[in-house]
């Protein structure tokens, strides 16, 4: 764990939030909660605070970063064109966990968008975040708040875990609400073409949004994610206590994220569930505990891949280690 110095963490009072904003426009760097993850701040428009994000989290250099605003008026001066199809997804999604990806204006420096040429710009649903953007009066990239390759946090304490010798302000408010990562949808066509499942589903995107990984990923997914210090398996719930008893028969140490209504007699109960929304709020804690608990391995239950279930399940794999399966251009499973 590394070390967080006294007074770097703060519950997010209005003090509190004018002192990270101050902090913000010096250059530094802020923890700061939204509705989908932490999120580790600075000021998007300076090049030299965006490298010490970049630093911190030990982040490859080609893995852009995510402008939040506080206000839609914001992208205007972040994006070369709105696109129609912008427009509506603005109107419809923010604030929200929806990050749209469009042609970068030429005033977003290259270390914010790794020299892509396009910028990944969303408006959170956090009061806090809304707050802290207002009082910087800049717009803040921010990835999340892990170390590169780690769960993102959810909760200050794993933001303390991962980064806490590093970040000058971290404003605690308790745990995010979704859980897993805004959705990440390109908008320079006519329709949205998802770069990352999230909290936004496809559902909720309309029947004409489609996969996009594989005509241009985003050189996040490239990575491996969300890898918690243990195996992960993932396994359909019906052959979950089987599966459990066979490993702790042969003495694993076995951990288990289940539905509530199993029972894995032997087992440790990292979590249960009772929906995929459930599942998604309570996963990245879930992986950290299992690591913690020092489990050999980690069995979660599947969850079918409609609404949010699609995007945890893509996290699952990410965690698993497993490929993600192949999709057609509708990003309908094959
Ligand atoms: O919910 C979230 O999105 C959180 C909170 C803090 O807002 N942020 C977050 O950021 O998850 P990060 O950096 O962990 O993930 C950003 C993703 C990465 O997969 C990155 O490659 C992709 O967005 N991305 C950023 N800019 C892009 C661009 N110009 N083109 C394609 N993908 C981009
Ligand atoms: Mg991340």
């Amino acid at each position: 764990m590394s070390q967080l110095q006294v007074g770097r963490l703060r519950a997010a009072s209005r003090e509190a939030i004018a002192e990270a904003a101050a902090v913000l426009r010096r250059g530094g760097l802020v923890a700061f909660p939204t509705e989908t993850v932490y999120g580790l701040g600075a000021n998007a428009l300076d090049p030299r605070a965006v490298e010490r994000i970049f630093a911190a989290k030990q982040r490859p250099a080609d893995n852009p970063l995510i402008i939040h605003v506080a206000d839609t008026s914001a992208l205007d001066s972040l994006v070369a064109t709105i696109t129609p199809l912008a427009r509506s997804l603005v109107t419809r999604f923010w604030p929200g966990p929806l990050t749209l990806i469009l042609d970068a204006a030429p005033s977003v420096p290259r270390v914010t968008t790794g020299g892509l040429g396009t910028v990944a710009v969303r408006m959170p649903d956090h009061p806090v975040a809304l707050q802290l953007i207002r009082a910087a009066g800049v717009p803040v990239a921010a990835p999340s708040a892990n170390r590169s390759g780690r769960p993102s946090p959810t909760t200050a304490a794993h933001v303390a875990h991962d980064l806490g010798g590093v970040v000058d302000l971290l404003l605690d408010a308790g745990p995010t609400g979704v859980g897993l990562e805004s959705t990440v949808v390109d908008a320079r066509g006519a329709h949205a073409l998802v770069y990352r499942e999230g909290a936004v589903s496809r559902e909720d995107l309309g029947p004409r949004s489609a996969t996009g990984q594989r005509l241009s990923p985003s050189p996040g997914t490239r990575y491996r994610h969300y890898a918690p210090g243990c195996p992960v398996e993932i396994i359909a719930v019906d052959d979950l206590q089987q599966r459990a008893r066979a490993m702790i028969e042969a003495g694993l140490n076995v951990g288990v994220v289940v539905p509530r209504s199993i029972d894995v007699p032997g087992a440790l109960i990292i979590r249960r569930f009772e929906d995929s929304t459930e599942l998604a709020h309570g996963l990245y804690d879930a992986l950290r505990t299992a690591e913690e608990a020092g489990v050999d391995v980690l069995l979660c239950s599947s969850v079918p891949e409609t609404g949010i279930g699609r995007a945890v399940m893509d996290r699952l794999r990410r965690a698993a280690g497993t490929p993600q399966p192949r999709s057609d251009h509708t990003g309908r499973p094959r």
